[in-house]
């Protein structure tokens, strides 16, 4: 008896312990990818040359890798044996950065070896000769040329395609995801929950998503994520969703303006031609001319007068 308690007891011990290990081996639903900090990570090199005081070098970059970045610096009129340079990262300076460089060939070089890991590393680099030449090397994931600046405009019920795409000359993307503004953040669109709201179509360097049944709700601004190793490149498009009277309400208003007249216009007409009938036949050459200078619509007025007589 009691030792089948205690198996019982063992178990649930192990049940827990179990349960215990999934959690922790589970941190979220989107665990990083699996860059093993040992393998060695790619190397590439930037160098510049620079002559005047600064320069500003652009480096795109796809996946993580460790880049050395060479500046190298003609000096100016003073030419002193040595200088101090050293290097910022976003405006700081970077720690143990700072040394003595000489002067050789009549130019001073400056170059350190930055592991780009993840998004964090990227930014604008810049080495410093002490305060008299600089060069900034701005590191980031390839741009997304402007999608279009203006909104794109639906109905309800209606379905519509937003579309993006990288220009033909940039790397592809290894995929696209799509998320819409709530107020706070950028809630990421997934079409397995929701296959009738939404479809997305991933080709290369261009992406299209579909958002079927529009409501007034799916207004407002998506935006396309290109996704590369080192960061999601974003691009904006604002959605209007507009009920589909909305462009109707002034033209309805206008026809409606129209008839009103038009009944009150033949109203008078039929007042009129009933006046000239009482009067006599004398008068009628006289109201005819009288009538035609008052109306909008001379051939509708004769006509019915024609009728009339
Ligand atoms: C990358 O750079 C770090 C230092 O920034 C260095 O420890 C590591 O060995 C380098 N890896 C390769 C493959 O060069
Ligand atoms: C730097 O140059 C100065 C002369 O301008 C010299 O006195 C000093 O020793 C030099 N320092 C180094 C580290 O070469
Ligand atoms: C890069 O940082 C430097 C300051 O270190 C700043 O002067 C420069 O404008 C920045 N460049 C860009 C493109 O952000
Ligand atoms: C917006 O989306 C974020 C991320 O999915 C979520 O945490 C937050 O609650 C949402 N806010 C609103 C107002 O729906
Ligand atoms: C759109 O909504 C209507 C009802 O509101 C539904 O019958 C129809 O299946 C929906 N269409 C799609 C493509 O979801
Ligand atoms: C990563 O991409 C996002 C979206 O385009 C951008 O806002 C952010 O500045 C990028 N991060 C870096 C460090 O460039």
């Amino acid at each position: 008896m009691s030792s089948s308690w205690e198996q019982l007891f063992f178990q649930i011990l192990l049940l827990v312990v179990f349960c215990r290990h999934i959690n922790t081996k589970t941190p979220g639903p989107t665990p990083p990818p699996l860059v093993s900090i040992n393998s060695p990570l790619p190397t590439d090199i930037r160098s510049v040359v620079l002559k005047g005081e600064s320069h500003t070098e652009s480096v795109e970059l796809l996946n993580p890798v460790n880049l050395t970045l060479e500046c190298t610096w003609t000096g100016n009129q003073n030419k002193l044996p040595n200088i101090t340079g050293f290097w910022r990262k976003d405006g700081d300076e970077v720690e143990n950065s700072r040394l003595t460089v000489q002067l050789e060939n009549d130019q001073y070089n400056l170059k350190r070896v930055f592991s780009i890991i993840s998004e964090e590393n990227l930014g604008n680099y810049s080495c410093m000769f002490e305060s008299e030449a600089k060069i900034d090397f701005v590191l980031a994931a390839p741009h997304m040329h402007e999608v279009r600046d203006k909104p794109i405009v639906s109905y309800v019920g209606d379905s519509v395609v937003i579309v993006c795409k990288m220009e033909e000359t940039k790397p592809k993307p290894s995929t696209w995801n799509w998320y819409k503004a709530n107020g706070t953040d950028k809630e990421q669109i997934f079409t397995a929950a929701e296959p009738l709201r939404y479809e997305i179509k991933n080709d290369e360097r261009k992406t299209k998503l579909v958002v079927y049944n529009l409501t007034e709700a799916d207004g407002g601004l998506y935006y396309c994520g290109a996704v590369y190793a080192i960061n999601t490149t974003m691009g904006l498009v604002e959605l209007k969703v507009i009920n589909f009277t909305e462009p109707l309400k002034p033209f309805i208003a206008i026809t409606v303006e129209v008839i009103v007249l038009v009944v009150a216009i033949m109203f008078y007409e039929r007042y009129q031609s009933k006046k000239n009938y009482t009067a006599g036949k004398g008068m009628n050459d006289q109201t005819n001319t009288l009538t035609q200078g008052e109306n909008n619509e001379p051939e509708e007025g004769s006509s019915m007068r024609q009728r009339k007589v």
